[in-house]
């Protein structure tokens, strides 16, 4: 007891510190994604273009080591390609993200997205004939390039800051993806030239300059351009990159919660049989 009591003191002064640490930044908003939900997925058109938006804007920066392409294209993925029947002409048509119903997943090794997004990426390796370093174009095993060769290339690229790598970024800040969400909202145009004012992080200055400008990237699906937008899409892309397989997840536990459910109700049945007609 004394014990647990101590746990909780020292858990609760530990709470206090991070808080103070924290400084004034600001609550991030709380937006309503469509996964916040405990039956809640991923909308896939969101991650598409929120693929898009790191590809073209925060991968000049950011890297995200934990993620190959051929990631994009895996079931639960935003560029998993299904080949659906067309009811009426009995044609096949590829349908990318998970149709609503039926739909046969086509290997990641033939998606033609996936390899079209990699093969726009250029890859640094070795050439096998001479061994110099050289630059290739990227195939769907390989990881997502990394801008910068090392963490001091990067900082001396970036005022000494350090862009973090983005794989596992909303389960690593407090706030997820609300907070993610709202930092690149947050900026009001105060700058010092190093540093910009951002009231959602912590102790209010960011060496990140404001990375969304609107209209900056172009969206295929007729989607608004706007900086919201961009923020929201972007955000869901990373929440997906960090828990790709949490729709397989909520799945099991409604199945497993109907199953015990099922259970509590056949065992209560026995024990009415069991004990019929004893007074007890
Ligand atoms: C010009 C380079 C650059 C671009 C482009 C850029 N960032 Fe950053 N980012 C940085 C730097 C530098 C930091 C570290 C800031 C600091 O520590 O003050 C950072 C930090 C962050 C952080 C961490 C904040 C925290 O709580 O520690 C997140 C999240 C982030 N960036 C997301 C993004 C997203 C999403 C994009 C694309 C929309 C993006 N960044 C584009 C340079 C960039």
């Amino acid at each position: 007891m004394l014990r647990a009591l101590s746990i909780a003191a020292a858990a609760a002064i530990a709470a206090v510190g991070v808080a103070v640490a924290a400084g004034d930044a600001e609550h991030p908003h709380d937006y309503p994604f469509s996964f916040d939900s405990p039956v809640g997925g991923y909308d896939m058109g969101e991650v598409q273009r929120g693929f898009q938006v790191y590809q073209q804007v925060c991968a000049s920066c950011h890297g995200m080591d934990n993620l190959a392409y051929r990631h994009l294209g895996e079931k639960g993925g935003p560029f998993a390609l299904y080949m659906v029947r067309d009811h009426d002409t009995g044609e096949l048509t590829p349908h990318v993200g998970k149709p609503a119903h039926g739909g046969r997943f086509v290997p990641v090794t033939e998606n033609p997205y996936v390899r079209a997004i990699a093969s726009n990426v250029m890859i640094a390796d070795i050439d096998p004939s001479s061994g110099m370093e050289t630059e290739r174009a990227g195939r769907p095993e390989d990881y997502f390039r990394n801008p910068f060769p090392n963490e001091i290339a990067a900082r001396a690229t970036n005022g000494g800051a350090y862009p973090v790598d983005l794989s596992v970024i909303t389960l690593a800040r407090h706030g997820g993806a609300d907070y993610i969400r709202s930092l690149l909202l947050g900026y009001d145009g105060e700058s010092n030239g190093a540093l910009h004012h951002n009231k959602y992080f912590p102790g209010g200055w960011i060496a990140m300059p404001p990375p969304l400008i609107e209209g900056a990237v172009a969206y295929a699906d007729g989607t608004e351009t706007t900086v919201e937008q961009y923020a929201t899409d972007v955000t869901a892309f990373l929440q997906w990159a960090a828990d790709p397989h949490m729709e397989t997840r909520k799945r099991t536990g409604i199945i497993v919660l109907a199953f015990l459910l099922m259970l509590a109700g056949v065992l209560y049945l026995a024990y009415k049989q069991v004990w019929r007609g004893e007074s007890h």
